[in-house]
């Protein structure tokens, strides 16, 4: 499916009413800097499906305002057209606090709910105070919802975690519009789910939606059974859906991707090249043969420790590459007023430090550690240039990193080490894959991704390519939207 597919199912299933996106996360953040203002794109899976979705079939996308200068460049009502030389679509920004964001965002979110959902051993820290916070914060994007509505149809599409309860409060306020959930993060089992104070209201919250979409069936078993055990409801494992107050709330599997198409496009421009010089040159002298090359978020779901270990372990044991391969390592903050994610940076760096001490030499340094925000294009040019990639999370929904990477090899060549743990190795399965956590067997896989012969990397690499190319993000989309109208259409029985 193509971007203009999508935009007649999207249009067809709307019969006019206004689509509205809603997420915490906006599409681009308007930053000060000395020379003015600099726009950048978030490094958030959520985002990079998304906005092409957005861009292909208009409407309206409400999200926080979180960029230093985003007051200066929109109107009075907060709004700007994007893309900015060209708009297709509105976003509506959300204005919060400094105390609103710290409880909704850094703190429910993101300091109970993330973890909660991420098996990872990082323990979610629960507190009333952030709870009520989170309330208010998604009562404002209700609020935001309604204006936007004005009293037409519409059909509202809630991106994740943190708007958990935005469906029922829409549903309690205009019964009539319709409601779509996507959660782009696991949903955990009963057991994990359970010791979260504020489960009943949560799932309430959930509830309020006609379509709830994950990732993986998986996380629709685990959703129905924790609604099953947790809050007074019917749940239908024929049809696959629960009611709670005769309203039926359909649960379904829709594997998010990336614009593989538009990806190819862009890997070809010359922005890409004069950023690969860039890196060249940046990596300079130790640029050692082979680049392994890693970007993530710095977040502890992401395996960045066990990579780095495995990588240690590798020259341990094979000291014949030393000088011929290196670690690139892009790493976009985040988060980084959570205890958690300060405690993960200051390992990082004690490990990188480490590593580099015991095998560096006068004209190499195994880890390359770029802690910054790289755009988009840059990112392109870290995969274009890397011999192999590397995804090792410890658990992840979906992991867009991947298929952004085998989007990004035209040129049919790389490797990709995935874990077992992301939604992406369900569909990729021409990867490398491995259970990060075993860190002998990660070293293992990195030395023989070395040693992999050229025709084997590319019958490999071309089977992921067709995997992703036919399950595109547009496909995603259509898939979603079709089943909200086959659903919408039903006589509830
Ligand atoms: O893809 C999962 C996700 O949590 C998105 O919801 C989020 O935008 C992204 O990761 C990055 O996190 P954040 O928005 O907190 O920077």
């Amino acid at each position: 499916m193509r971007a203009n597919d999508l935009k007649k199912v999207v249009s067809r299933v709307s019969a006019g009413a206004k689509l509205i996106v809603v997420s915490n996360r906006e599409p681009v953040v308007h930053e000060r800097i000395a020379e003015g203002v600099k726009v950048l794109r978030p490094a958030s899976g959520m985002v990079t499906a998304i906005e092409p979705i957005v861009r292909a079939v208009g409407g309206t996308w409400i999200a926080h305002g979180s960029g230093s200068a985003d007051r200066l460049v929109v109107d009075e009502r907060g709004r700007i057209g994007l893309p900015q030389d060209d708009p297709k679509y509105v976003l509506q920004r959300v204005w919060l606090t400094r105390a609103e964001e710290d409880g909704y965002y850094y703190g429910l979110s993101n300091t109970a709910i993330w973890p909660l959902c991420h098996h990872v051993y990082t323990r979610p820290h629960f507190s009333r105070r952030d709870w009520e916070t989170y309330r208010c914060v998604n009562k404002r994007f209700r609020d935001a919802v309604l204006a936007e509505a004005g009293n037409e149809p519409a059909i509202v599409f809630i991106q994740d975690y943190h708007l958990a309860l935005l469906p029922r409060l829409i549903k309690e306020a205009r019964p009539d519009i319709k409601v779509i959930q996507f959660w782009h993060i696991p949903w955990p089992n009963r057991e994990a789910f359970r010791i979260l104070p504020w489960g009943e209201e949560m799932l309430d919250g959930m509830l309020g939606s006609d379509l709830l979409g994950f990732h993986l069936q998986y996380h629709c078993n685990n959703f129905l059974d924790t609604v099953d055990r947790g809050i007074e409801s019917r749940v239908d494992y024929e049809q696959f859906r629960a009611f709670r107050g005769g309203r039926p709330t359909y649960v379904r599997a829709f594997p998010i991707s990336v614009d593989y198409e538009q990806i190819g496009r862009d890997v070809e421009s010359p922005i890409v090249g004069r950023q690969m010089d860039g890196f060249l040159k940046e990596l300079g002298e130790s640029n050692g043969g082979k680049l392994f090359v890693g970007a993530d978020r710095v977040d502890y779901t992401k395996g960045i420790p066990e990579r780095l270990r495995a990588f240690d372990m590798m020259l341990n044991g094979h000291p014949e590459w030393k000088s011929r391969v290196t670690l690139v390592q892009l790493a976009a903050p985040s988060r980084t007023h959570i205890e958690a994610y300060r405690k993960l940076n200051d390992e990082l760096d004690d490990l990188v430090d480490e590593i580099n001490w015991r095998h560096q030499t006068e004209t190499w340094m195994p880890v390359r550690f770029l802690r910054a925000h790289y755009d988009y294009y840059a990112v392109l040019a870290a995969y274009r240039m890397a011999h192999v990639a590397v995804v090792t999370s410890l658990h992840d929904g979906m992991n867009l990193v991947a298929k952004e990477f085998v989007s990004s090899r035209t040129d049919g060549d790389g490797i990709l080490i995935l874990s077992k743990y992301t939604g992406a190795a369900r569909e990729l399965a021409d990867a490398l894959v491995v259970n990060p956590y075993d860190i002998d067997q990660l070293a293992d896989v990195m030395y023989s991704a070395c040693l992999m012969p050229e025709d084997t990397r590319r019958q490999r690499m071309e089977k992921m390519r067709a995997q992703v190319a036919k399950s595109n993000v547009y496909r995603w989309g259509g898939r979603i939207f079709e089943e909200a109208e086959r659903i919408l259409s039903r006589k509830v029985a």
